[in-house]
C-alpha cells in the first residue's frame, strides 16, 4: 500500500474499484440504527407527515436517502407510507442491489429539484477527511497512513480548525463533510436530516477518532480496503442554515419512540400483543440508549421551510 494521507486512503479503501463499501453491504459489517429497528423508519415516517403538511401536500414528495446502503430504510418507508405522491430515491456509490423494489430509484449522484425529505444516516462519518496533527513548531500537518506527518494543511483547513476545533493533538478536519452536506442540499426544498455519531465544539476530543470496523468489531483502520474507515462527525459545523441539533434519544422521544415497557397485565390478557410490545420496547431501548445509538446526533435543517415547524 502506498503511504498517503488518510483522506486519500479512505477514498481508495472505501470507494475504489474493490473498496470496502463497493464489495459488501454495510449491514454485513456493523449495525446502524436502520438495522437495529423498524422504529427508526416509523419515526422518520412521522417526520414525512409533518414536512408534507408544512409544504402544503405537494403533488410529488421526494424521499432521498444519501448513502443508502442497500436501500433498507427506503424499503421500510415504502411499506409504511403507502402514498402514490411519494418518490423514493437512493443515492449510493455501490451498485443497485438485486431484488430492490422497482419503486425505488437508484442514483450515483444526489438529484436536484427535490421537494420533501433528504435523509442521510451514518453517511457523513464515511466521507473522507484529512486527519491533522501538529509538528514541533505547532504547524498543522496532514497525518499519513504510516503514522508520520506529511505536508502542511492548506489555509482553508487551518481556518476550519481555528474556528471549529482549535484545541487538539490530532483532529479530523470536517471541511470535506461540511462541503458534502451543503452540496447535497443545494437543490432541495423541505427538510434534511443527518443522523450520525459525532461531537460539538464544547466537547471535541483531543485526539483523532479515526477507527475501523470489520465483521461487527472495532479494529485498527486499515488503508487496504479490509476494514471500514470512519471518524466522528463535527455535527455543529455542517449547517449554514436554520437547524436543530439534538441527540437521537431526545429526537426519537419527541417523535413518540419512548421504549416504555408494556404493562405486565397484558402478558396474561393478550400474550401475543405483550410479546410484540416487549420486542418493540427492547428495540426502542437500543435506539435511545445514551451510551450507544441514542447518543448519535440528529441534525435537522430546513431548506426554504421553517425547521421548527417540521419537528415537534
Ligand atoms: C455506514 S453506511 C450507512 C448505510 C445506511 N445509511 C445505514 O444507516 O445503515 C455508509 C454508506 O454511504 C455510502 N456512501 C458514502 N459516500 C457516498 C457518496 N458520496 N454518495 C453515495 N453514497 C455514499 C457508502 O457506500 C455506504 O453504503
Amino acid at each position: 500500500m502506498p503511504v498517503s494521507t488518510w483522506r486519500e486512503a479512505m477514498e481508495r479503501a472505501l470507494y475504489g474499484p474493490d473498496g470496502f463499501f463497493v464489495r459488501q453491504a454495510p449491514a454485513s459489517q456493523f449495525r446502524t440504527s436502520v438495522h437495529a429497528s423498524s422504529q427508526l423508519s416509523t419515526a422518520i415516517a412521522t417526520l414525512v407527515h409533518k414536512v408534507d403538511a408544512v409544504l402544503g401536500h405537494p403533488d410529488r414528495f421526494d424521499i432521498v436517502d444519501i448513502g443508502a446502503g442497500r436501500g433498507e430504510l427506503l424499503e421500510a418507508l415504502r411499506v409504511q407510507l403507502a402514498d402514490p405522491r411519494l418518490r423514493f430515491t437512493a443515492v449510493e456509490i455501490a451498485d443497485r442491489p438485486p431484488g430492490l423494489s422497482p419503486d425505488i430509484s437508484w442514483l450515483r449522484e444526489v438529484p436536484t429539484g427535490t421537494v420533501g425529505l433528504v435523509v442521510a444516516t451514518e453517511w457523513l462519518d464515511n466521507v473522507p477527511v484529512d486527519v491533522v496533527g501538529r509538528d514541533g513548531d505547532g504547524v498543522a500537518r496532514l497525518l499519513l497512513t504510516d503514522g508520520t506527518l506529511g505536508p502542511a494543511a492548506d489555509p482553508e483547513t487551518v481556518d476550519w480548525l481555528a474556528a471549529w476545533w482549535p484545541d487538539f493533538e490530532q483532529a479530523e478536519a470536517g471541511l470535506t463533510r461540511d462541503r458534502a452536506w451543503r452540496s447535497a442540499l443545494a437543490g432541495h426544498t423541505g427538510l434534511a436530516l443527518a443522523v450520525d455519531y459525532g461531537h460539538t465544539k464544547d466537547q471535541r476530543p483531543f485526539f483523532s477518532t479515526l477507527t475501523g470496523y470489520r465483521e461487527g468489531r472495532q479494529v485498527q483502520p486499515a488503508p487496504d480496503g479490509s476494514t471500514d474507515i470512519t471518524a466522528h462527525v463535527a455535527m455543529d459545523s455542517l449547517s449554514t442554515g436554520e437547524s436543530i441539533l439534538i441527540s437521537q434519544r431526545d429526537a426519537l422521544r419527541a417523535l413518540g419512540i419512548t421504549g416504555a415497557r408494556p404493562p405486565l397485565s397484558l402478558a396474561s390478557s393478550d400474550p401475543r400483543r405483550y410479546l410484540r410490545a416487549l420486542v418493540a420496547a427492547t428495540e426502542a431501548a437500543e435506539l435511545t440508549d445514551p451510551a450507544g445509538l441514542g447518543g448519535h446526533w440528529w441534525l435537522l435543517e430546513g431548506r426554504g421551510v421553517d425547521v421548527a415547524r417540521c419537528f415537534p
